[in-house]
């Protein structure tokens, strides 16, 4: 048995639709939820975390429809929490609830500039096998956040240039995995942050997912162990992380990627 159990942060859907656009999953999709089915699969998921972690929960908000979406509340490091800056208005009500809840359990919570837009854990995810933190720009984070979290955390920070618009977070196309394992999807970064990427974890422990898998958000996992939780994946997926030792949980989410988003959103890991 592991010695302490992962935490992580989720909010319930009670307030969750796609109320604007901001991503290319969102089009189509204007007030498509089933919010009962939303309900049910989001219920799906907490279970199947609660049954190998703990997980907290932050009150859902009116007039914040993607609150749910916890990994872009902000970034925690140890008793540290840097809050988002999001980049669209429609999310930016979410920043003050996000910091209350840290502020109100002692964490030291810091904001990012005003001019700097930064979408804490859906961009900026710690490598599992050194320390090492990946950040992402390109759609929502800026590559200025860089240097302001540089200033802040003591931790090498790896810069990831994101190109695919439907890939427009760090999370939805990549994903550390314990024992410095890491899921991705190529196409998703420019040559030079393949390059970087290659550079820095061996080929063993690379683990590069397929078109139908990166559109199902099989990168878009939550890693527990040697658990990885995903709304999706082919037979293929399910092999290749088991040769590695992982065991896959499928837990469908697809209410929740008519927003852009799935397993990995709805979570934030408090114990970094
Ligand atoms: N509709 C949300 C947005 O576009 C989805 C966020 C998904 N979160 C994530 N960490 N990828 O902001």
């Amino acid at each position: 048995m592991a010695a302490s159990r992962h935490v992580f942060l989720m909010c319930p859907p009670e307030y969750f639709n796609v109320a604007y656009i901001i991503n290319p999953w969102m089009h189509g999709n204007l007030k498509r939820i089933d919010n009962a089915v939303a309900k049910q699969q989001w219920r799906a998921l907490y279970d199947a975390i609660t049954d190998r972690a703990t997980v907290r929960l932050v009150a859902s908000q009116p007039g914040s429809p993607d609150m749910v979406f916890t990994a872009n509340a902000g970034l925690v490091k140890g008793r540290q929490f840097v809050c988002s800056r999001f980049r669209y208005p429609e999310r930016q009500y979410e920043e003050p609830y996000f910091a209350d809840w840290f502020m109100d359990r002692g964490y030291d919570v810091s904001l990012m500039p005003r001019d700097c837009p930064f979408e804490g854990a859906g961009d900026a995810l710690f490598d599992r096998g050194q320390d090492l933190l990946w950040m992402a720009h390109g759609h929502r984070s800026i590559e200025g956040a860089r240097e302001v979290l540089a200033g802040r955390l003591d931790v090498d920070i790896a810069l990831l240039h994101l190109v695919d618009s439907r890939f427009y977070h760090l999370d939805t196309c990549f994903c550390p995995l314990d024992g410095g394992y890491l899921l991705y999807y190529p196409l998703a970064f420019d040559d030079a942050s393949r390059r970087e990427i290659e550079r820095r974890v061996p080929a063993a422990r690379r683990m590069a997912v397929g078109e139908e898998d990166a559109l199902a958000f099989a990168c878009n996992a939550v890693g527990i162990g040697q658990t990885v939780v995903v709304n999706r994946a082919t037979p293929e997926f399910v092999h290749t992380l088991g040769a590695k030792g992982f065991e896959v949980v499928q837990s469908p989410l697809t209410e929740f990627m008519k927003a852009g988003g799935s397993a990995k959103c709805l979570t934030l890991r408090l114990d970094e």
